[in-house]
């Protein structure tokens, strides 16, 4: 699929349309941000090895039922998909206590949750993405209640699906982020899901797989990033 007019670029991907309105063709980059872009650097092969891990991530969705932008996987750092009418909230579904959950309300990081939290942001790099509730989404017009109802029963479809799957893998799904958009009035899940939207940790040494190694300056970022990748996408 030719890559036609560049219409987005984030600080992880850049977005180009092609000759089909409907399609556009996600580029993943090796940059990486934190703290609302305050810390910048690269992870090198990140934007391959996170294509390959969305791209698994999402066919695995789709065949149970959680319907997805996904259409195929174009080259090492290409994905296209359809164009989606973006919900400006990111929702983060949460099964362990870390992040931001720790430090907001003071509790110990690695506690399990009896069932997971759905939290809601609203996506706007200005104001530093500020949590939400349900009815700044709804009343200030973000979306229908019909649609948060859809992208929370979708949100929480995901957990359901891709946490035994790690499990079996040795990987504990500590969180993710996920964002939502509008197709020919469908919700569909979008944007990547990979250690830089998840927290991932080593199921028998909790060791840290995803992007909080760039965070908080562990080390052995890329090696994290090829060891999450390694466990999902042996074989493909
Ligand atoms: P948090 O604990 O910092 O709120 O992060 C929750 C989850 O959301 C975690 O898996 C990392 C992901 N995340 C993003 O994908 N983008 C972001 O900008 C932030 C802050 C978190
Ligand atoms: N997306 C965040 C940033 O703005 C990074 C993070 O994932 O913490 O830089």
């Amino acid at each position: 699929m030719e890559k036609r007019e560049l219409i987005y670029e984030g600080k992880a991907k850049r977005v180009y349309t092609t000759a089909n309105p409907d399609l556009v063709v996600q580029y993943f980059k090796d940059d990486a941000t934190a703290f609302n872009a305050k810390k910048r650097g690269t992870i090198a092969s990140k934007g391959v090895v996170n294509n390959a891990i969305s791209e698994t991530f999402f066919r695995l969705l789709e065949a149970n039922g959680v319907p997805t932008h996904f259409v195929e996987r174009l080259n090492e750092r290409e994905m296209l998909v359809k164009r989606l009418q973006i919900i400006p909230v990111e929702t983060v579904v949460r099964n362990i206590i870390a992040g931001s959950l720790a430090k907001r309300l003071g509790l110990e990081e690695g506690k399990s949750l009896p069932e997971p939290i759905v939290e809601y942001y609203y996506k706007n790099d200005a104001l530093d993405d500020p949590m939400i509730n349900q009815w700044h989404v709804t009343v200030l017009g973000m979306a229908t209640a019909g649609e948060l109802q859809t992208v929370t029963d979708l949100a929480l479809k995901t957990n359901t699906i891709l946490r035994p799957h790690l499990e079996q893998r040795g990987i504990l799904l500590v969180d993710m982020k996920l964002e939502f958009g509008r197709h020919h009035g469908r919700i569909l899940l979008g944007d990547e899901i990979c250690p830089d939207t998840c927290r991932f940790w080593d199921a028998t040494t909790r060791k840290k797989l995803d992007k909080d190694r760039f965070r908080q300056d562990l080390g052995e970022v890329e090696e994290a990033y090829h060891e999450v990748h390694r466990r999902l996408c042996a074989g493909t």
